[in-house]
């Protein structure tokens, strides 16, 4: 891939995206007169950065709370706690107009297309939606950015496509459709959340590419949410891996996977081998199943299913995440001390 040449939007900061402690808790169950007795902790502080050109992808199981970090992160839901700076601007700052501002220079992209789009409008009224809000271009203009964008996310010729409505499009087609969306505004960050999951195995590839390609045409970034490692490493960097609110294990992609340090690491990559010999196999599965982060004790997040835990880690809190090698980063009592 070409080297990354910052433009004149991403300019005031190393880091397009900066997160800090992030909390977000959820009320799990309410008592009498609706008082909140008990709290999802879905996310429980979290902090990473994500450098200008650069994918990061978020992995960890089903309810660890990918979706969560990456839905306050483009403001559709308020954090309990802690800091998000885009590009050197903390996000407390675009609350003046509404997040109107926020929402140009960051996106998501969600992982069921079939929910996502509007079944009534035309997929011209649901890519054209953003510039209409926010009072770009007349019909001409608008139409002509509209068939440009479908021509740049493969949906050819674009009058064949312009006035068709979701139904009559394939799942691959439909997240075309959303991706262009996305795009529209020129955002110089996206949250991609699983966004080829739910599509045929068939046209997952040519949607990553596609994600691939417009990220380097556009300068833009990426929060890569994904179960799968093997999509991670095609698409990212670095990965973070999330066990139940927490990162549990942050490093550059290759020496992750080569070198995986954090048990729930290690156990992943036993449950879901990356297609490749050099990478580490058979290291012993983790007891139980995933549970849900309700008034979690202080200790370890990952103790109950852990095959290497001690007496330590049920006195002691959470471990902090430390950078055991250059640039890798666990959160284990057991391997970085
Ligand atoms: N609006 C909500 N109200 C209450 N609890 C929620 C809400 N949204 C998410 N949760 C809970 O927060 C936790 C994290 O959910 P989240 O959807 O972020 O996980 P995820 O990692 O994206 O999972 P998946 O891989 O299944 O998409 C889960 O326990 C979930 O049940
Ligand atoms: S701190 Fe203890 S319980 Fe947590 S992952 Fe490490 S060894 Fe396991
Ligand atoms: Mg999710």
């Amino acid at each position: 891939m070409s080297e990354y040449v910052p433009d004149e939007r991403t300019v005031k900061s190393e880091y397009i995206l900066e997160v800090k402690n992030l909390k977000k808790y959820f009320p799990a169950d309410r008592g009498l007169f609706g008082r909140v007795k008990h709290f999802v902790h879905a996310v429980d502080d979290v902090t990473f950065e994500i450098k200008h050109g650069e994918s990061l992808g978020l992995v960890g199981e089903s309810g660890c709370g990918k979706t969560t970090t990456g839905k306050v992160i483009v403001a559709l839901e308020v954090p309990t706690d802690g800091e998000i700076i885009l590009d050197g601007i903390g996000i407390e700052e675009y609350a003046v107009d509404g997040f109107k501002e926020y929402h140009r220079k960051v996106q998501m992209i969600f992982q069921d297309p079939y929910e996502s789009l509007n079944p009534r409008m035309t997929v011209f009224d649901i890519i054209a939606e953003p510039l209409n809000i926010h009072g770009i271009g007349n019909l001409k203009e608008r139409e002509e950015k509209v068939a440009e964008l479908l021509q740049e996310v493969g949906l050819t010729p674009p009058s064949s496509f312009m006035w068709r409505y979701p139904h009559e499009l394939s799942g691959g087609q439909r997240q075309r459709v959303a991706i262009a969306r996305a795009l529209v505004l020129n955002p110089t960050f996206v949250v991609a959340d699983e966004p080829t999951s739910m599509l045929d195995v068939s046209v997952r590839t040519g949607v990553m590419e596609l994600m691939m390609k417009l990220r380097e045409i556009h300068n833009m970034s990426y929060l890569y949410i994904t179960h799968d490692l093997a999509v991670a490493r095609y698409m990212c960097e670095r990965i973070a891996v999330m066990y139940l609110g927490k990162i549990v294990e942050l490093a550059e992609t290759e020496e992750l996977l080569k070198n995986p340090i954090h048990p729930y690491t290690k156990a992943l990559l036993t449950a879901v081998p990356v297609p490749d010999p050099e990478y580490k196999k058979g290291e012993p599965d983790i007891m139980g199943s995933v549970s849900k982060p309700v008034d979690p004790p202080p200790r370890c997040r990952f103790y109950d299913r852990c095959p290497i835990r001690t007496e330590r880690c049920a006195k002691e809190d959470h471990p902090p995440l430390k950078e055991v090698a250059p640039d890798h980063f666990v959160s284990c009592y057991e391997v970085s001390e």
